[in-house]
């Protein structure tokens, strides 16, 4: 069934209860990031920013299945979380970093696949985050709704909502606003940029 989580999201979401962790992606999200990442080109780059528990980069590596021409990255600033989440076992091309977001955003190495979901790269620095999209990259977004019940996610949505809009209104991409999931910014960096408007 295709609402069905494979295994190896199972066991992150497993990790995030252990944890206490709240903040994992949605089904619905995985589900997205899966079939993007089945599409990265040969040889591509993916980068997670924050990757709690795993269970994003779990959907990830689901969508990759055997593929081991795919590099993936992620980055989580928690010491102890990006620890834990490491000794998940993950294919050998999956690196979990302990850093923060915008350090590795700035090594300007291009992706392919980049799920913005830290503070790092999305509320602060995006432009960082839409510098490393490589030519026919895609940017995923998620929590782009409001929830009102969650005091932490309402004072961020302000930041929230202008990063959707930026990256809604930038010239070099290519955007849509998805009622998806915890609602989702989906956004391509065009392969050819007006001449004017290149970041
Ligand atoms: C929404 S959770 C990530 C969930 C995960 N991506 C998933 O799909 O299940 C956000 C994570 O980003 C981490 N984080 C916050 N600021 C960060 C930063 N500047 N750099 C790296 N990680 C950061 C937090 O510690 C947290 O674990």
């Amino acid at each position: 069934v295709a609402s069905q989580p494979p295994p190896q999201v199972e066991r992150c979401r497993q990790h995030a209860a252990e944890l206490g962790f709240g903040l994992s992606t949605t089904d619905a999200v995985g589900h997205l990031l899966a079939t993007l990442a089945a599409g990265v080109p040969a040889g591509g780059r993916i980068l997670e920013l924050g990757t709690g528990a795993g269970v994003g980069l779990g959907w990830i590596v689901h969508g990759l299945g055997d593929r081991a021409d795919v590099t993936v990255r992620s980055v989580e600033s928690d010491a102890a979380l990006a620890e834990s989440a490491r000794a998940l076992g993950w294919p050998p091309a999956v690196a979990i970093v302990h850093g923060d977001a915008l350090d590795e955003l700035r090594r300007a190495d291009a992706y392919d696949l980049i799920f913005a979901d830290a503070q790092g790269g999305k509320t602060e620095g995006l432009e960082l985050t839409l510098a490393a999209l490589a030519p026919g990259g895609v940017l995923v977004m998620d929590d782009m709704d409001p929830v009102p019940e969650d005091p932490f996610h309402t004072e961020l949505f302000p930041a929230i909502d202008a990063a959707g809009e930026a990256v809604l209104r930038h010239p070099d991409l290519v955007a849509a606003r998805l009622d998806h999931g915890t609602g989702v910014v989906v956004a391509v960096r065009r392969l050819n940029p007006p001449p004017t408007a290149r970041t």
